[in-house]
This record gives structure tokens, C-alpha cells and sequence, in this order.
């Protein structure tokens, strides 16, 4: 399986942070935000990654990540030079894609919980069909939203509707087969003027092969689009790793657990940064020989 980060936009609900700056670069406590989803593609086992955003800030994203090789992984870039919709991913994404399944990560979407790697290792096996997940919140009109029936079967699905059916929420990651390229050129644009995630999430549903996986209590999800979204996930990510010793979403951490890269290629890593919180955290993750379980 392939991955998609996208990260373009205009991020005008963040304005003026993001006159000069992607939103999605933007800090998130102590990583860029786009550490975060990245982590979710790797945590899913996922290799080769496309990263979409606009002309003026994808050479921002190649400083930042540069060819993936350092992280084990392979970052390959594509423009798009309007927001015309997240569906739009596929569709600037297609040729990247080929005959392969893809996840889609929305670059400032943040998710943590215990269980969380096996979960996305899981619909990253998927053979054919379509996997999301569900997230109980209490403003779903913002969100994609799902609706069950009794028994937990998906009924509909609709995008930011004015009287939500359920409480559930659709998180910014999303897994197809390779139909979905094909699908998203197709889309019309809805009212906003723009091809919509939830309607190829709806192609799936129509046919009964869309899964819906429900994350519960022990999980968070925090999308970082707002002002006060930005805050309190920062605050999110400082409490946790201030308790816990143990750094959320660290793509070195992740590729040498994962076995991406090996113990000198990420000795390296750490020692090139170890005047810094963050190399610091990298030399004792060596020097404890990495017994604490990845996040
Ligand atoms: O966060 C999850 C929600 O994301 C889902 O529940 C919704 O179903 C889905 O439509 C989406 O809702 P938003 O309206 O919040 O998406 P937004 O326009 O903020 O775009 C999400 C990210 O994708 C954002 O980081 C910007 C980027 N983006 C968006 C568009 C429309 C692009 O890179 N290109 C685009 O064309």
C-alpha cells in the first residue's frame, strides 16, 4: 500500500499564521504538524509517500523531509495548484498511485491511543474495498459524519450536515483499493465547489464495501485547522510527552521500531542533532535500548 499526505490549502481559518506558512508546517508543541499523520502512514507500515500541497509551499516540504531515505521511507512530491477538494488527492496523485491501494493522511489531523499501530497495520492490509474510522465528538457538524444502525452497520455518511445523525465523527485518514482513482475524477463538486472525500466514501458504502472501524474512549483525534484546535492539541502533545518521557509521533523513533532503518543509521540521526530537546530524547531512546513500546 501506498500513502498521500496532504498538506495544501489555503489555511485561511488560521490567518495570519499561515500569510507566510503552510499550515501544516506549522508547530504543533515541538514538531512540525505534519510529523503527526506522517507518523500515522508509517506507524500503518506505509514506504512510499506522496506529499500534495501548493506551488509556493512544496519546496518548504521537500527542506522538511527531503527523499524519505534518511527516515527508511520514500517521499515523492506533487503540486496542486488549486484546493479543488481532498478527493482531489487521487486525482494529482493518480500516476503516483498506479496499481497500488492508498491511505490518505490529512496533514493536520493528529490521532494517539494504545492499540492505534495495530489498528492502521490492519486496514493498511486491506485486499480490495475501502476502510475509515469513526470518532465520537460532540460537534459533528464541522466533520464527515456516519451513522449506524442497531448493530453498527454504516448507513450513510454525509459532509458537514446542518442536523447530524450520529455523533461520529470521520477522521482525516482514509483507506481504498486501487478504484479509487477512478472514482475521484469522476466526482462532481458539491456546493462548496469541491470534490469531497465523503462522497468517495460513499461510492463504497452504496456497494457495501466500506468498513468503518469505531475508535472509542482510549483514543484521541484532534484535527488542528483552528486557532483553538492548534492550542489545545500543542497542549495535548506536551502534557502526554512531559508525563510519559515518550515523544508522540517521532518519525526516527517510529522508522527504527518499525526496523525502516537500523540502530547505526538512526545512532547517526540522533548524534547529528544531540544539542537539542529532541536529539536529547533520540540519545536516550539508545541508551535505554528502546523498551518502552512505540505510540
Ligand atoms: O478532519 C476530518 C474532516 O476533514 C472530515 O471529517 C471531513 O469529511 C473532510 O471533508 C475534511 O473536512 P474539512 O472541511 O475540515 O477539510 P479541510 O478543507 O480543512 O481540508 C483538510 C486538509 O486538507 C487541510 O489540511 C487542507 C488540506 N486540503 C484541503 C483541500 C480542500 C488540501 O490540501 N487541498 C484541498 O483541496
Amino acid at each position: 500500500m501506498k500513502g498521500i499526505l496532504l498538506a495544501g490549502g489555503h489555511g485561511t481559518r488560521l490567518y495570519p499564521l499561515t500569510t507566510s506558512l503552510s499550515k501544516q508546517i506549522l508547530p504543533v508543541y515541538d514538531k512540525p504538524m505534519i510529523y503527526y499523520p506522517l507518523s500515522m502512514l508509517m506507524l500503518a507500515g506505509i514506504r512510499e509517500i506522496l506529499v500534495v500541497s501548493t506551488p509556493t509551499a512544496l519546496p518548504l516540504y521537500r527542506e522538511l523531509l527531503r527523499d524519505g531515505k534518511q527516515w527508511g521511507i520514500e517521499f515523492t512530491y506533487v503540486e496542486q495548484t488549486r484546493p479543488r477538494g481532498i478527493a482531489d488527492a487521487f486525482v494529482v496523485g493518480r500516476e503516483f498511485v498506479g496499481k497500488s491501494s492508498v491511505c490518505l493522511a490529512l496533514g493536520d489531523n493528529i490521532f494517539y491511543g494504545h492499540g492505534l499501530p495495530e489498528k492502521l497495520q490492519s486496514a493498511a492490509a486491506l485486499k480490495s474495498g475501502a476502510c475509515i474510522f469513526a470518532y465520537p465528538v460532540s460537534d459533528p457538524g464541522r466533520y464527515g459524519v456516519v451513522e449506524f444502525d442497531a448493530a453498527g452497520k454504516a448507513l450513510s455518511i454525509e459532509e458537514k450536515p446542518t442536523h447530524p445523525r450520529s455523533n461520529f465523527a470521520v477522521p482525516g485518514v482514509y483507506f481504498y483499493d486501487n478504484r479509487v482513482v477512478e472514482v475521484a475524477p469522476r466526482l462532481a463538486p458539491s456546493a462548496r465547489g469541491e470534490i469531497e472525500i465523503t462522497d468517495i466514501n460513499n461510492f463504497y458504502l452504496e456497494r457495501g464495501e466500506l468498513q468503518v472501524e469505531t475508535l472509542g474512549r482510549g483514543f484521541a483525534w484532534l484535527d488542528a485547522g483552528t486557532h483553538e484546535s492548534l492550542l489545545q492539541a500543542a497542549n495535548f502533545v506536551y502534557a502526554l510527552q512531559e508525563r510519559q518521557g515518550m515523544m508522540i509521533s517521532c518519525p526516527e523513533e517510529i522508522a527504527m521500531r518499525r526496523g525502516f532503518i537500523n540502530r547505526d543509521q538512526f545512532r547517526a540521526l540522533a548524534e547529528a542533532l544531540q544539542t537539542n530537546h529532541y536529539g536529547n530524547y533520540l540519545m536516550q531512546l539508545l541508551r535505554e535500548d528502546f523498551r518502552e513500546s512505540p505510540a
